[in-house]
């Protein structure tokens, strides 16, 4: 049997869509495929199905399916392999900037990255790290295994929720090396594989992809940047039968959306009565930008829930530091999961963390500032430059949902996008199953003058699309924010 990964020939029909009027048919469905391995919906690696499958499937004839391959094949996006069908590859110099971190190697200065919800570091940190240095000393007699954090930023934290309106014990805390290693920890501790999980679509693609990682069974709840179908969402939660749900109420990534206490409090008590754990993502809770009050907390209406936070948004992503607040007696066997991977976060950048936790424990006034000039340059810059583009501000998070008209598919614009040099993360990333090819996440990450030119490129972008000069597809590198 072969142990190459593969999309069943109703996925991929999925993923291509309506091919509609576009002629000839075996370009567009070249087109849609190509773009599919690009952004990463298509993962490289993985077997496309049978030509007689998808044909059917798709109820178009035999030719058009073979001769979209043999394009693909000769643009370097499918290669066929004695013994594994035809399995989706890259062009070499797609490879090669496909690859790296953050901003890789050959990606000129001149161009703007906004695929990850995350900014520079903002005033003060430099000043933390020389503060935390002069506390270094107090640990280096000891092995500086803390595996459940140093003590404390565990109090900070601690601190944090109950203030909040979540009274919470540092005994309750396990320090991370941020949201995703955090996740990581409480799925290895809580899943098994072939487990369902109820998730939101669309999600952060981290999460969707730790939890598929995980062989768990997804199923999703809708959302949208007027916020969640609280009565599908306990419709659903009714009828999963899963292990868990994992969720985003504070400005969920990437809708912006705000979840009320109201519809907190009725969640909860789906998840209570399906026997369902909440797992609550709560990166970017402090970037709320209007002020005033906050719903609580999640795990206050939810007793049983684990509750994951970050510094990445709320200080640095660089300091690679978040945590896990469980209920009571529950910290010992996420404690157990972790030490499979690692044995705690690094204590120089946890001393950090309470050093600028101590001057604020979310955004200062300073960065939430920037982060609304930001914002509203990238909203001012999408009116001018692509008024088809619609959108919601919502009161908090990094990043703008925007709707695409039907002739402006994101994953085409991305592509296109970056040819003017923006770099940007289409819809269909964020999706539970394909789909959301309309939608395109816009982070206000970069100072406002610098949104002002993306919005302007993003513009030019979209001209191209419509005027058929689409650009080479380069492929989606991995989303880490
Ligand atoms: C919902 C969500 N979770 C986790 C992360 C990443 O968190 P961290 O940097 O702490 O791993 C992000 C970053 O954008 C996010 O939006």
């Amino acid at each position: 049997m072969s142990t190459v990964p593969s999309v069943s020939a109703a996925r991929t029909a999925r993923l291509v869509g309506d091919l509609g009027a576009t002629r000839p048919a075996y370009r567009g469905l070249a087109d849609a495929l190509r773009l599919a391995v690009a952004d990463g919906r298509i993962a490289v690696g993985t077997r496309l199905p049978s030509e007689r499958d998808l044909t059917t499937h798709l109820g178009v004839s035999r030719t058009t399916v073979t001769r979209a391959y043999d394009v693909l094949r000769e643009l370097g996006y499918l290669t066929s392999r004695q013994g594994s069908g035809s399995v989706a590859t890259l062009p070499d110099g797609a490879r090669r900037r496909g690859t790296g971190g953050l901003f890789p190697a050959d990606v000129a200065d001149d161009v703007l990255d906004l695929t990850c919800a995350a900014t520079r570091a903002p005033a003060g940190v430099l000043e933390a790290y020389e503060r935390a240095l002069e506390r270094l000393p107090s640990y280096l007699c000891g092995a500086g295994y803390l595996t459940y954090g140093v003590p404390e930023l565990r109090e900070a934290v601690a601190d944090r929720y109950t203030a909040r309106g979540l009274p919470t014990s540092p005994d309750d805390v396990l320090v991370t090396s941020g949201a995703v290693a955090g996740l990581a920890v409480v799925v290895r501790a809580l899943l098994r594989p072939g487990e369902r999980v109820v998730v939101e679509d669309p999600s952060y693609p981290n999460t969707l992809d730790a939890l598929r990682g995980a062989g768990a069974r997804l199923r999703g709840l809708p959302v949208d940047p007027t916020g969640w179908d609280v009565d599908e969402a306990v419709r659903a939660v009714a009828t999963a039968g899963a292990r868990a749900a994992v969720l985003i109420p504070d400005f969920h990534n990437p809708t912006g959306a705000l979840l009320d206490d109201e519809d907190r409090a009725r969640l909860g008590r789906a998840l209570a009565a399906a026997g369902t754990v909440p797992v609550v993502d709560e990166t970017i809770v402090e970037i709320d930008l209007e002020g005033g009050a906050m719903p609580l907390p999640f795990a206050a209406h939810a007793p049983t829930a684990v509750s994951i936070g970050s510094s990445s948004k709320s200080h640095w992503g660089g300091l690679r530091t978040g945590w896990v607040r469980a209920p009571r007696g529950a910290l010992r066997s996420l404690v157990e999961a972790r030490v499979t991977s690692d044995l705690g976060a690094p204590v120089l950048e946890q001393l950090v963390l309470v050093e600028l936790m101590r001057r604020s424990p979310g955004v200062t006034t300073e960065r939430r500032d920037a982060i609304v000039a930001a914002r509203d340059a990238l909203a001012a810059g999408l009116r001018e430059h692509l008024p088809e583009a619609s959108f919601r501000v919502p009161r908090g998070g990094l990043s703008l949902w925007c709707e695409l008209p039907a002739d402006l598919p994101s994953s085409s614009l991305a592509a296109t996008a970056e040819d003017e040099g923006l770099l940007v993360a289409a819809g269909p990333r964020f999706a539970l199953d394909g789909g959301l090819d309309r939608w395109l996440r816009l982070p206000h990450v970069l100072p406002p003058e610098t949104m002002g030119e993306a919005a302007a490129r993003l513009g030019r972008a979209a001209e191209r699309v419509r005027g058929g000069r689409t650009g080479r597809a380069r492929p989606g590198r991995p989303l880490v924010a």
